[in-house]
């Protein structure tokens, strides 16, 4: 299968507009010395560019505005389908130029738009399936992408990094608007965030209580910014999305929260507005919101309000939910609610996240929660089981765990980045 990959992709005959002009001055639909030439310009046009979704990938490659005009061309950019009106007008549209890197431009979007989202839907269901099933080689020769899912040899995609950030943000945003709450376990390390990825859960969160802890270091008191930071750029390579607790961003300044965030690629992160010492101004907080969706936008940004931890007024918790939503977040997150009138009072203004309580995920999801996070309780758990498997094993008992291999074979399959 992966000899016929590097058979020559069906030529395209010369076009000087629409449709037949992009597919003919673009690398995909190239062999020989045409494709040498146009791949490096693709590569040279992808080289630095750092994007959270494709609107800000459209941006980043000239082309800022221009999804729907590509959402029109995708269906039809392949030679074996017939183009229509309304994408020939749209690439007459984008192509300001009629040359070359004009073409490369639109193709990176287009190869980009559809794959990316076919890939963040699968994702999203847990469909392990190439998201672009087959590829055509010249002769009518049409290849299975089973065991190559980003293609193999001179075609292979170059923008496989980059979409894949993309899609686990897209997949991540998306399990947000599900009629059935997100059930998010956290995790405190590799291990912990690859065993429940196996058990089904398609994304996982950071704990900060876990984090901290695990490295000695009480939690809440912005102390374990370095612990934290470094588990989420470690967990930021898995092949599903995964979100962070940032707790306030660790006294940093909200630029360079902003600028960490952008880099870190994690799919979602969680910024406070507590305190070590009790409530920031919802001023001050919401520009740190408003800074890093600036910076971020593909980013899910769940604010959590700790107004019900201390005892504060509902009015104000409702009042803060919607000052960081109008500063751009994507959440909100209530730490401690239970009561139903409030859970749906707040349900009503984002997608709502509670921690896991007496409630199913059913009857939370019938008030309106889009997200249940187990926050410090899987860790505590597991302390727990340590504590009482250590105690069984004294006692003369074996107590139940996963078998070496098992976790050995938990571990690799999230690091597997080379299935390509
Ligand atoms: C940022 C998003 C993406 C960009 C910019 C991008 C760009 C490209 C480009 C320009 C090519 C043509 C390369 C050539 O012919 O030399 C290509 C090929 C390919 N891409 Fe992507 N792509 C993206 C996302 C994806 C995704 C999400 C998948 C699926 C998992 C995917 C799968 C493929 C495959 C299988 C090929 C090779 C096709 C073949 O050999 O016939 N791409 N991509």
């Amino acid at each position: 299968m992966s000899e016929e990959l590097l058979l020559p992709v069906p030529s395209v005959p010369p076009g000087d507009t629409g449709v037949a002009w992009l597919r003919s001055s673009v690398v995909r639909f190239s062999n020989g010395d045409a494709h040498t030439r146009r791949r490096a310009l693709t590569e040279r046009l992808l080289e630095g560019v750092h994007a959270t979704s494709l609107d800000e990938l459209a941006t980043a490659l000239g082309l800022p505005g221009a999804l729907t005009d590509i959402a029109e061309i995708a269906p039809v950019y392949q030679p074996h389908e017939p183009t229509t009106a309304a994408a020939d007008a749209a690439v007459d549209r984008l192509a300001v130029r009629r040359d070359e890197e004009t073409a490369a431009r639109i193709g990176l979007l287009v190869q980009a738009w559809a794959a990316t989202n076919a890939l963040a839907e699968h994702l999203r269901t847990g469909n392990p399936a190439p998201p672009v099933p087959v590829t055509r080689r010249a002769g009518g020769i049409v290849v299975s992408l089973e065991d190559h899912p980003f293609g193999h040899g001179p075609h292979a995609c170059p923008g496989r990094t980059l979409a894949t950030t993309i899609a686990k943000n897209t997949a991540f945003r998306a399990l947000h608007h599900q009629d059935v709450p997100l059930v998010l376990p956290n995790a405190w390390d590799y291990a912990s965030a690859t065993a429940l990825h196996a058990a089904g859960f398609l994304a996982v969160g950071t704990t900060s209580l876990g984090v901290a802890a695990a490295h000695g270091i009480p939690d809440g008191l912005g102390l374990a910014g370095e612990q934290a930071v470094a588990l989420a750029r470690m967990l930021a390579d898995l092949p599903f999305p995964v979100t962070a607790d940032l707790e306030s961003g660790f006294g940093k300044p909200a630029d360079e929260v902003a600028e960490l965030i952008a880099h870190l690629g994690v799919a979602g992160v969680n910024l406070e507005d507590g305190r070590p010492h009790g409530l920031a101004d919802p001023q001050e907080q919401a520009e740190l919101i408003a800074a890093v969706k600036d910076r971020a936008p593909g980013v899910f940004l769940n604010a959590r309000i700790d107004t019900h931890w201390l005892g504060k007024a509902r009015e104000e918790t409702a009042d803060r939910a919607r000052r960081y939503v109008d500063a751009g977040a994507d959440g909100i997150f209530v730490a401690g609610l239970t009561e139903p009138r409030e859970i749906e009072e707040l349900a009503r203004i984002a997608p709502l996240n509670v921690l896991a309580q007496q409630r199913t995920p059913k009857e939370l999801g019938d008030l309106g929660v889009k997200r249940i996070s187990t926050g410090s309780l899987l860790f505590r758990a597991a302390l727990r089981h340590t504590v009482a498997s250590a105690e069984a094993v004294r006692d003369g008992g074996l107590p139940e765990a996963f078998g070496y291999a098992e976790v050995q074979a938990m571990i690799s399959r999230g690091t597997r980045s080379d299935a390509g």
